[in-house]
C-alpha cells in the first residue's frame, strides 16, 4: 500500500505566522495562523521590523500547535515546505530559518515554495478533485497576477501588475478614507451600503498586453477625497467604496476573462486575500457562468496567507523531486 505523505508547511512572508500539516497534498490536517493584524493596526499598515520580530516569537509555538492538531509527531513529517519569496525579507527569513533547522534536524527534504504558487495551490485543498490545466488569478495585498497552471508543478506567469497590487490599492483607499487596516474588508463592508455613482478613472480599460495597473485608479480616488476635504464637503464613504470597488473589480475581472478567452481555457481559479471580496466573487462567478467557464474559489481562510497552501504546493514538488532546496536556501523579497 502506498505510504501517506505528510508535509509540514511554514509561511511568514508578511504579517501572518502560519504552520500547517497537509496529507497527500490535498487533505488539511491542521492550519494554524497567528495573525499580527491587531499589532499593525495602530500603524495603519505592516511595519516590517515589528512583523519580523513577532514571527520570531510565534514560529515555533505555531509549528508545535500545527503538529499537535494534526495528531502527529515531528518524526512523522516527510518534508518541510516553506515560503522563500516573494515577501518582506525580514519576515521570510524567520520562516526559512525555522524550516531549515527542522529539515536538518529531522533529516527530511526542505522544499522552497513560491508564495504566489502557494496561493493558487489553496484550490487543490479546497477542491480535492481539481486538476490542472487551469488559469489562476492571484489577487492579494502584494500581488495581482494571472498564472497558467499546466501541471501540479508547472506554473507560467502570464500577466502581473505594473505598479500597485489590487489589495494594496484597497488598503490605500481605505487609509485615505480613515478606515482601519486592513482596508479590503472595510471597503467591502461599506461598498455594500453605497452606490457606484462616481467614475474615478474613465480611461481604465483592459490593456492589450493584459498587464494590470492600479496606481491611476488609486491616485484618482485620493485626489477626489482631498478635493472634497479642501472644500470642506462631506465625504460619501459608502459611495466612494462602492464606486472604487466597481471600477477595480470590473477591470480585474474583464482582464482575467479576456486572458482566459485568448488562451482557450475553461477552468478558472481565484486565490489571494482579495478573493474574499464579495463583489469580486459574485461578478467573476456571473461572468464565468455566462461563458460556460468553471470557476473555483477557495473559502476565505485558504485565500489569505496560510501555511496549508504552502504545504500543498510543496507536496507536488516533493513527489516530482523538484525545488528540493539546499540548507543554503535564502529568502528573496522579489521573485
Ligand atoms: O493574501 P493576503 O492575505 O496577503 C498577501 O499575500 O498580500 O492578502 C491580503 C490583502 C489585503 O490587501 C486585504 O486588504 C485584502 O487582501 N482583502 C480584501 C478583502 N479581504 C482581504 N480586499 C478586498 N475585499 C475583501 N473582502
Ligand atoms: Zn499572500
Amino acid at each position: 500500500m502506498k505510504k501517506d505523505i505528510y508535509i509540514l508547511g511554514i509561511e511568514s512572508s508578511c504579517d501572518e505566522t502560519s504552520a500547517a500539516v497537509v496529507k497527500n497534498g490535498r487533505e488539511c490536517l491542521s492550519n494554524v495562523i497567528a495573525s499580527q493584524i491587531e499589532i499593525h493596526r495602530r500603524f495603519g499598515g505592516v511595519v516590517p521590523e515589528i512583523a519580523g520580530r513577532n514571527h520570531l516569537l510565534a514560529v515555533m509555538p505555531v509549528v508545535d500547535e500545527a503538529l499537535a492538531k494534526a495528531g502527529l509527531k515531528k518524526t512523522d513529517i516527510d518534508a518541510v515546505a516553506v515560503t522563500y519569496g516573494a515577501g518582506l525579507i525580514g519576515c521570510l527569513l524567520v520562516g526559512v530559518s525555522a524550516a531549515k533547522a527542522m529539515a536538518y534536524a529531522l533529516g527530511v527534504p526542505l522544499i522552497a515554495v513560491n508564495h504566489i504558487q502557494g496561493h493558487i495551490a489553496a484550490n487543490f485543498i479546497a477542491f480535492p478533485e481539481l486538476e490542472p490545466p487551469l488559469l489562476a488569478l492571484v489577487a492579494s495585498g502584494g500581488h495581482t497576477s494571472i498564472v497558467d497552471v499546466s501541471g501540479f508543478s508547472s506554473y507560467e506567469p502570464v500577466s502581473a501588475t505594473l505598479d500597485d497590487a489590487i489589495g494594496e490599492s484597497f488598503d490605500k483607499v481605505a487609509r485615505i478614507l480613515g478606515l482601519p487596516y486592513p482596508g479590503g474588508p472595510e471597503i467591502d463592508r461599506h461598498a455594500k451600503q453605497g452606490k457606484a455613482n462616481i467614475r474615478f478613472c474613465p480611461n481604465m480599460h483592459v490593456r492589450g498586453d493584459l498587464a494590470y495597473s492600479f496606481s491611476g485608479l488609486k491616485t484618482a480616488v485620493v485626489n477626489y477625497v482631498h478635493n472634497l476635504r479642501q472644500r470642506g464637503e462631506e465625504i460619501p464613504v459608502d459611495d466612494i467604496c462602492a464606486s472604487f470597488t466597481a471600477e477595480a473589480v470590473g477591470y480585474t475581472v474583464d482582464t482575467f476573462i479576456r486572458c482566459a478567452e485568448q488562451r482557450g481555457v475553461t477552468r478558472l481559479a481565484l486565490a489571494g486575500g482579495v478573493a474574499a471580496n464579495s463583489y469580486l466573487r459574485s461578478l467573476l462567478s456571473a461572468e464565468c457562468g455566462k461563458r460556460g467557464l468553471t470557476l473555483f474559489v477557495p473559502p476565505p481562510v485558504l485565500c489569505t496567507d496560510n501555511a496549508a497552501m504552502i504545504a500543498s504546493r510543496g507536496y507536488y514538488s516533493f513527489i516530482e523531486g523538484k525545488d528540493i532546496a539546499e540548507l543554503s536556501l535564502n529568502a528573496q523579497s522579489v521573485l
